[in-house]
C-alpha cells in the first residue's frame, strides 16, 4: 500500500513519517494477542489469567442504582465542565474520613476523567522543552510520555529490592536537578506492590522544596492498602504546599470503565490542572459523578475491596511460594511483583524463550528475561502475567482474575500450583 500523501506530516512524538511503519507492538497489546491465540490453540486448558489487571466485579449495587436514577434527571444532561459540586464535595468527605486529609472542595479539588487524563494533563502545567520529569520505574508511563510530547524530558528512578522500592532521592545528578520541574511518584506503587512510609513522603517534600520541584503523587491505588492503614501524601506536614496527589475510583470502587478521580492538593495547582483540562474536555457526564460520589459516601465499598484483594493475594502469594517463588505479601495494590524465573527445569521443547531446547538440558529452558518468561507461560502453559525488564526480570501477577466466590479462587490457585509445580521453576 502506497502511503498517503500526508505521510510526512505526522509529528515526530509519534514517529514522524515513519508513523504506523514499526513492528513494535505496545507491551499490552502483545500480551492481548497472545491471550486470545493461547485461546484459540488450546480451548482445552483454562486460561489463567493474572495479566493485564482489570477489576473483575461490576460497580457497587449502590452506585449503579444511584447512576439508574440520576441518568433520567434532565438538569444533569449539559456539561459538566469542571463542576458542579457535588462530587468534589464528597471527594472531600472520602479525604478527610479516609486520610485525615481536610480540602476545600471548591479550590484544591477538581474531579478527572479517570486519573490516567489527569496523569497525561498535568505535565502541560508545567513542562517547557528542555525541562525534567523525574519518575520511578518500572511504573505507569502516562506522565512520563507526555513530558516528551512538550519537548521534556524523562530522568528516571529505578525501584529495586536493594533501595526497597522507594526512589533514592539523593543521587540524582544536579544538572538533572537544576532542570527538573516534576517528581512523580505512585503510592500504593503498581507494579511493585510497595506502600509510602510517612517518613519518606516527608523526605521527598524536603526535597522538592530544595529543588524547586513539584511532586505528583499518583494514589490510583489508594485505599488497597494492606501493611500500613490506607496513607495520603497530602496528611504529611508541608504536602500541599508542593504538590498534588491524584485519586481514582477506578480501583477500590470497581469503577474502571465509568473513568472518575479526583486531583486534590495545592490550590494553584489544582486551578492550573483545571485550566489546562478545561481545553481537553468539557467534564464528565455528571450522572456519572453523582453516581460516585454516594459511593465515596459509602465507607463500606473500599473496606471489601480491600478485604477482598488481601484475601486473594495471601492465597496468591502462598501458592506461589510453593512453586519455589521468592515472593512475599505485597504491601499495596492488586498486583504481587515478583523476581521472574530464569528457566524452567521441565519446560519441554517451546520456539520461544532462548531458542530452541537443548537436547544436552533435557527439558530445561532458559529465559533471558521476563518477557521471554512470561511469552511462555501464555503460550506455552495459559497461564497471563504481566513482565517487566525496566529494573531486572519480574513477573507481575494480578489478583483480578475472574473468579465467583472463594471455592473457584482456591480451585484456580490449586491448578496454578499444579501447572508452575511441574514446571520446575529455576531461579
Ligand atoms: C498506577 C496507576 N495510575 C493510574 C492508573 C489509571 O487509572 P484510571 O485512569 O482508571 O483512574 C492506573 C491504571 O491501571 C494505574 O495502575
Amino acid at each position: 500500500m502506497s502511503d498517503p500523501y500526508f505521510q510526512k506530516l505526522f509529528a515526530d512524538r509519534i514517529g514522524g513519517a515513519n508513523y504506523g511503519k514499526g513492528t513494535a507492538i505496545y507491551k499490552f497489546e502483545k500480551i492481548k494477542r497472545a491471550k486470545r491465540k493461547a485461546l484459540a490453540d488450546h480451548p482445552e486448558r483454562k486460561l489463567l489469567d493474572f495479566g493485564i489487571g482489570e477489576n473483575d466485579a461490576m460497580a457497587p449495587e449502590l452506585v449503579r442504582r444511584r447512576m439508574a436514577q440520576e441518568i433520567n434527571r434532565p438538569e444533569n444532561r449539559g456539561y459538566a465542565d469542571n463542576g458542579p459540586p457535588a462530587f468534589k464535595e464528597a471527594a472531600a468527605r472520602f479525604m478527610q474520613r479516609e486520610y485525615g486529609v481536610p480540602l476545600d472542595p471548591a479550590v484544591e479539588i477538581n474531579h478527572c476523567i479517570g486519573s490516567k487524563t489527569a496523569l497525561a494533563m498535568l505535565p502541560a502545567c508545567f513542562i517547557n522543552p528542555g525541562d525534567v520529569t523525574l519518575m520511578t520505574v518500572p511504573g505507569y508511563p502516562v506522565a512520563g510520555t507526555q513530558t516528551t510530547f512538550y519537548g521534556g524530558v524523562v530522568y528516571k528512578l529505578p525501584l529495586t529490592a536493594e533501595n526497597d522500592f522507594l526512589p533514592d532521592l539523593d543521587n540524582v545528578p544536579g544538572d538533572v536537578l537544576q532542570k527538573a520541574k516534576l517528581l512523580v511518584l505512585c503510592y500504593p506503587n503498581s507494579p511493585t506492590g510497595k506502600t509510602a512510609p510517612p517518613e519518606f513522603y516527608e523526605r521527598a517534600i524536603a526535597f522538592a522544596k530544595k529543588n524547586d520541584i513539584v511532586i505528583i503523587q499518583d494514589a490510583a491505588h489508594g485505599i488497597l492498602s494492606y501493611d500500613r492503614p490506607p496513607n495520603s501524601f497530602l496528611a504529611i506536614p508541608g504536602a500541599k504546599d508542593v504538590g498534588v496527589e491524584v485519586h481514582s475510583m477506578s480501583k477500590a470502587f470497581d469503577m474502571i470503565g465509568w473513568r472518575i478521580g479526583w486531583v486534590c492538593g495545592n490550590e494553584r495547582i489544582v486551578r492550573a490542572f483545571a485550566d489546562i483540562k478545561d481545553n481537553y474536555d468539557s467534564g464528565q457526564f455528571i450522572a456519572i459523578q453523582k453516581a460516585a460520589a454516594a459511593g465515596l459516601d459509602d465507607p463500606e465499598i473500599p473496606k471489601r475491596t480491600r478485604a477482598k484483594y488481601r484475601r486473594r493475594l495471601e492465597k496468591l502469594v502462598a501458592t506461589l511460594q510453593r512453586c519455589g517463588f521468592q515472593c512475599k505479601m505485597p504491601g499495596g495494590t492488586y498486583f504481587l511483583y515478583t523476581p521472574a524465573p530464569r528457566a524452567f527445569a521441565n519446560g519441554g521443547p517451546s520456539s520461544v524463550g532462548r531458542g530452541s531446547p537443548d537436547p544436552a538440558r533435557g527439558n530445561r529452558i532458559d529465559f533471558e528475561n521476563a518477557e521471554a518468561a512470561s511469552q511462555y507461560l501464555i503460550t506455552e502453559q495459559s497461564i497471563c502475567t504481566v513482565p517487566w525488564d525496566d529494573a531486572g526480570p519480574f513477573l507481575r501477577f494480578s489478583a483480578t482474575y475472574e473468579a465467583d466466590d472463594e471455592r473457584a479462587e482456591d480451585a484456580l490457585m490449586a491448578e496454578t500450583e499444579q501447572r508452575l509445580t511441574n514446571l520446575q521453576p529455576v531461579f
